[in-house]
């Protein structure tokens, strides 16, 4: 079943042509990694995936709901970490008080953030917000997860830990789209990457497919992190 379908999207900033006639689907379960240069639209796909952007062209079709996990965190700073990930489960969704701070507590233990539930987030270190961030998300309970380049601010100890977690959710399938520059980490843990290059999917498939492929540009990507 397919939880998301995006069909011919094209987003452009004034002239600059961004987003070239993008098409995707991600199946329940799947792990999708996006990959490619900087400036080639992948953060701008992902922003207009989750209404953050509006497309000037195309179709995205979802069966379910969807969480988004950013680059910086983006905690609410006057908020502990309990109320960061209860707030909106309370709020938007309105469940039950008990309920939702159960499971708010068993998403901090998986994190392993037991003991950091009223601690603020200037208080953590750039990990443990991350993991912060990643239990709001779940907390909504979503059908597919968006990550834009969830270890890039951290440094590799630290990204370590996140894709750590990432990795444990991949294995309880978790639907998940992940824009990353963790080469290693895209080829071990997707089931499909794609690459994207000047706004367009350059290469798609396996990861075997993808880091396997002659494709000029993706090798000459590829290169810059053997280097
Ligand atoms: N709000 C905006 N206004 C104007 N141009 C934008 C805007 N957002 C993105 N762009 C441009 O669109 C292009 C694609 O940007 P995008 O952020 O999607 O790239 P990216 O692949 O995520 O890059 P990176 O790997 O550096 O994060 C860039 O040339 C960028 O300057
Ligand atoms: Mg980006």
């Amino acid at each position: 079943m397919s939880l998301l379908k995006i069909s011919h999207l094209r987003k452009q900033f004034d002239d600059l042509e961004v987003l070239k006639d993008i098409s995707l689907e991600v199946e329940k379960g799947e792990v999708l990694s996006i990959i490619g240069p900087s400036g080639s639209g992948k953060s701008t796909l992902l922003r207009c995936a989750t209404g953050l952007e509006k497309p000037d062209g195309g179709e995205i079709i979802y069966q379910g709901t969807f969480g988004l996990v950013f680059q910086n965190f983006n905690l609410f700073p006057h908020y502990s970490v309990l109320k960061n990930i209860t707030d909106a489960p309370l709020k938007v969704q309105k469940r039950k008080k008990d309920e939702v701070l159960k499971e708010a507590r068993e998403l901090l233990k998986k994190m392993g953030l037991a003991d950091k539930e009223k601690a603020y987030p200037f208080q953590l270190s750039g990990g443990q917000q991350q993991r912060v961030s990643i239990a709001r998300a779940l907390a909504m309970n979503p059908d597919i997860l968006f990550f834009d380049e969830p270890t890039s601010a951290l440094d590799p100890e630290l990204t370590g830990e996140i894709l750590k977690v990432i990795k444990d959710l991949a294995a309880e399938h978790m639907t998940m789209v992940i824009v990353t520059h963790e080469m290693n980490f895209a080829k071990n843990v997707s089931d499909k990457v794609i690459f994207m290059d000047k706004g367009v999917i350059a290469e798609e498939g396996t990861p075997e497919e993808v880091f396997g492929s002659d494709n000029v540009r993706m090798k000459e990507f590829l290169g810059k992190f053997a280097e």
